[in-house]
């Protein structure tokens, strides 16, 4: 059991899970397993990150890159997705966790945006963790749609271009509102940030776990966790002991 008292628990915590298909591979099963476990891995994530006191805790679910899949393997995702909101969605608001989506919502199927919709509006006055999906989402995408739509500020006069500043463009990406994350954890071994949460990760931690998403268990996230607490964050600026050496 974490120690709360000793550790600084990180506000926000965003994870690339990934290593779901690897995971299935090695077991000599279809990579559609992997994910199915990868539902079970989210659940305990979720309760560990309501457990421990973190606010926010942001899942990449679907890039839009992950498109290029092949179509089975789209349909299964999108399956697990729709079945989590459908099954969890009850379990969830018990739990007074707020929903909230990132990505793009043009060219999503019929099914799956009312879902998203009726997830995120069931939870909207839930004040326990706020569960972020980023689904169809591409961090490039997501600053290209939000560049558009201050431009757009700026033709219709309602802003002075010399006013955009990072607040500006803050305000119109999909995480308006949300504080950027503390802690970036992708599993898998893999060491790169794949499109994920781009500009609010400017000053993020990074950790990279060894294991495979489905293997992420609540003690994987607890070691997690008192890493990150280890770790010296400094802004830019100075460590903390530099600074009160010379106060
Ligand atoms: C990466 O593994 C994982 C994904 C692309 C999808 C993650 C989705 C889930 C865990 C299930 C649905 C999500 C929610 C929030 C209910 P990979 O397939 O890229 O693994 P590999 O790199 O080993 O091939």
């Amino acid at each position: 059991m974490i120690n709360r008292q000793l550790v600084r628990i990180p506000e926000h915590v965003a994870i690339i899970m990934d290593g779901n298909g690897r995971w299935a591979q090695q077991r000599g099963l279809p990579r559609a397993m992997g994910h199915r476990k990868g539902v079970e891995a989210v659940r305990d994530v979720v309760r560990v990150a309501g457990e421990v006191g973190i606010s926010y805790l942001t899942l990449f679910a679907f890039s839009s890159e992950n498109w290029s899949r092949p179509e089975a393997e789209v349909a299964d995702l999108m399956g697990l997705l729709k079945a989590f909101i459908r099954r969890d969605l009850a379990d969830l608001h018990g739990q007074n966790v707020r929903i909230r989506v990132i990505g793009s919502r043009e060219n999503l199927r019929g099914d799956i945006l009312p879902l998203l919709i009726e997830a995120e509006e069931t939870t909207r006055h839930n004040t326990g963790l706020t569960l972020v999906i980023a689904f169809n989402y591409g961090a490039r995408d997501e600053i290209v749609r939000a560049t558009k739509a201050l431009a757009e500020k700026v033709a219709r006069g309602e802003i002075a271009a010399a006013a955009i500043d990072s607040q500006a463009i803050e305000n119109q990406l999909d995480t308006r509102g949300i504080p950027d994350p503390d802690l970036v954890i992708r599993t898998s071994g893999e060491e790169r940030l794949s499109n994920f949460l781009l500009w609010q990760a400017a000053y993020a931690e990074l950790l990279f776990v060894p294991e495979f998403w489905p293997d992420f268990s609540r003690d994987i996230f607890h070691a997690a966790l008192e890493t990150y607490a280890r770790r010296d964050r400094r802004f830019g600026g100075v460590a903390a002991i530099a600074t009160a050496a010379v106060s």
